[in-house]
């Protein structure tokens, strides 16, 4: 079986995705008005969001994420795992995808859930986070990114940053400002934490912490072959690019930014 498969344009790794799935979950699959989705390119530091968003659910009670798998917290809508057990979910679902616009569940563009939208930089960037580069770059398998371009990804999904029930994050802000990003979260869930209770938030949400949880870490999921060998959480820091990129790359990237991405506001993009 080949490693990948193309649907509509965009590569997706055979191993983790399939293409009924693909498909039903664009056409069939209801996303309800009360649900959450956690959206994302991979490696934006979707996991953190996800963490961050399971310890406000619980207003900083550690035991959900220390006894349950990320990919059971918050299902991937696209995914092998992550569909069945969706589907078979009742009340208020937590749910992440990486799917572009095109591909995502038509339902959700007729409800009211709610969408966090974590944008992040990666993959031939000079913008500040070198994660996905690294990522692409050691895996042997992985010929082709998987979720279609970054740029086509962020700037359709950008489009809907103004709507009431969209959250745009970014992972340099998560990181600069992270107790005020989580203050915007709970605000934006409807949610209200102690001080106390944010401190724990914080605290179990931090690197080091979701490191050292099993659930969180990856490390029960060798089969994946998005983490296969691969170091899932490998510093966690802005700016590494600069240790990756010669002058000369970064200011070609900074170029075909400039390009793909014209016609947004000055001041969305907190790397730039
Ligand atoms: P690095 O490869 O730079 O370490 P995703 O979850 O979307 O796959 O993103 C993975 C990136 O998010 C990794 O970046 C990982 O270290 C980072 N990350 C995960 N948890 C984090 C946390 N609590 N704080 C900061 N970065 C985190």
């Amino acid at each position: 079986m080949s490693a990948y498969f193309w649907f509509e344009g965009i590569s997706f790794h055979a191993m983790v995705h399939k293409r009924e799935i693909i498909e039903e979950s664009r056409d069939k699959f209801v996303i309800r008005d009360e649900d959450t989705v956690i959206l994302s390119y991979p490696k934006s530091g979707t996991n953190w969001l996800i963490e961050t968003v399971c310890l406000i659910q619980t207003k900083g009670n550690p035991k959900w994420i220390q006894s349950v798998p990320v990919w059971q917290r918050s299902p991937w809508i696209e995914t092998k795992k992550g569909f069945p057990i969706l589907i078979n979910k009742e009340g208020p679902r937590l749910m992440s995808s990486h799917l572009p616009f095109h591909l995502f569940p038509k339902s959700f563009f007729r409800s009211k859930a709610k969408v966090a939208l974590l944008m992040g930089i990666f993959i031939l960037c000079h913008a500040l986070h070198i994660s996905n580069w690294s990522f692409q770059t050691s895996s042997r398998s992985s010929p082709r990114v998987p979720c279609g371009s970054w740029f086509e990804h962020t700037r359709n999904w950008l489009s809907m940053r103004e709507n009431d029930n969209f959250l745009l994050i970014s992972y340099e802000d998560m990181k600069k400002n992270t107790r005020v990003t989580i203050e915007k979260i709970c605000d934006f869930l409807g949610k209200k934490l102690e001080p106390d209770e944010l401190d724990l938030v914080l605290k179990y949400s931090s690197f080091q912490a979701m490191k050292e949880i099993k659930m969180s870490n990856f490390s029960l999921n060798p089969e994946d072959v998005l983490t296969n060998g691969l170091v899932h959480m490998r510093k966690g820091t802005t700016g590494d690019w600069k240790n990756h990129f010669t002058v000369a790359q970064a200011e070609a990237f900074d170029k075909v930014f400039q390009e793909k991405m014209a016609g947004f506001p000055p001041g969305l993009f907190p790397w730039k």
